[in-house]
């Protein structure tokens, strides 16, 4: 795995949006795997302006979401449909039949995940696969205990998850307990892989993923077995690694390797 230690979020964020923007100058119809969480919103705030600068074409490439919450159609506020248009879509005027989420109000959600990972396969697969990590080590919606060869699926949210999503909800709406979300195995099929990790409240969960074992009880861990795997974070997400000196003599301030 590559370990890049920005010196802050901002930075992280930007190098991210960078690493996607070279991807999409290069291959402008570039298949993407997006997330979503605040983590994110400064990512796709650097993608749109980078996109301003005309470092790649907006609107050429295809996406596919990890995840959407069951119970909530596109237009729901909370939603992550409406998160993507809000963030990314819109600004770069995305044509609505290159975004693709999961539709958790779909009516058979078992059929839905089928059709979901049909279509991920029918656009060649996903080139870049963007993440976020839970403070418990998910991914997507990928709870602690989910089969690491899992595909996308139904899951069941675990408390922490809910609490911490809770600040996304008005006060007393209901935060959903069920997600549709793509599975571990098929986060594993994308060609590249970076996730993006930043603030203190993710150090443990980085620090388990990176240099604890591999195992369903840290989901995001699994990037271990990546052969394309970039983790970037800032140094308060790095703060519970332990070998960081090692980290940052490789790659000084999240830069280019010194050889
Ligand atoms: C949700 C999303 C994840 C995201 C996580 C962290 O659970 N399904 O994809 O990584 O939240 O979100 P945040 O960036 O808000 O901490």
């Amino acid at each position: 795995m590559k370990i890049l230690i920005h010196p802050d979020a901002a930075r992280a964020a930007g190098a991210v949006a960078d690493r996607i923007a070279d991807l999409l100058a290069a291959r402008p119809g570039a298949v993407l795997g997006l997330a979503t969480g605040g983590t994110m919103e400064p990512v796709y705030a650097a993608l749109i302006d980078r996109a301003g600068q005309g470092r790649f074409p907006a609107a050429r490439f295809t996406s596919f979401n990890l995840d959407e919450y069951v119970g909530l159609g596109p237009d729901h506020p909370q939603s992550y449909h409406v998160y993507m248009r809000r963030h990314l879509f819109g600004p770069l005027g995305l044509p609505p039949g290159q975004a693709h989420l999961p539709r958790g109000d779909a009516p058979d959600l078992e059929a839905e995940a089928a059709r979901y990972e049909a279509a991920i396969a029918a656009a060649g697969g996903i080139d870049l696969q963007l993440l976020g990590i839970g403070a418990n080590g998910h991914i997507g919606f990928n709870e602690p205990s989910s089969s690491l060869v899992s595909r996308t699926r139904v899951k069941t949210l675990a408390r922490k998850t809910v609490e911490d999503n809770r600040r996304f909800f008005g006060p007393g709406e209901p935060v959903p307990r069920h997600a549709l979300t793509m599975g571990i195995g098929t986060v594993m099929d994308a060609a590249e892989v970076v996730l993006l990790a930043t603030g203190a409240a993710k150090a443990q969960a980085v620090a388990a993923m990176v240099e604890g074992p591999l195992s369903a009880s840290c989901p995001a861990s699994i990037l271990q077995m990546h052969a394309k795997a970039t983790l970037v974070c800032d140094r308060a997400a790095a703060a519970a690694l332990r070998m960081t000196e090692y980290y940052e003599t490789v790659h000084p301030e999240g830069g280019a390797p010194q050889l």
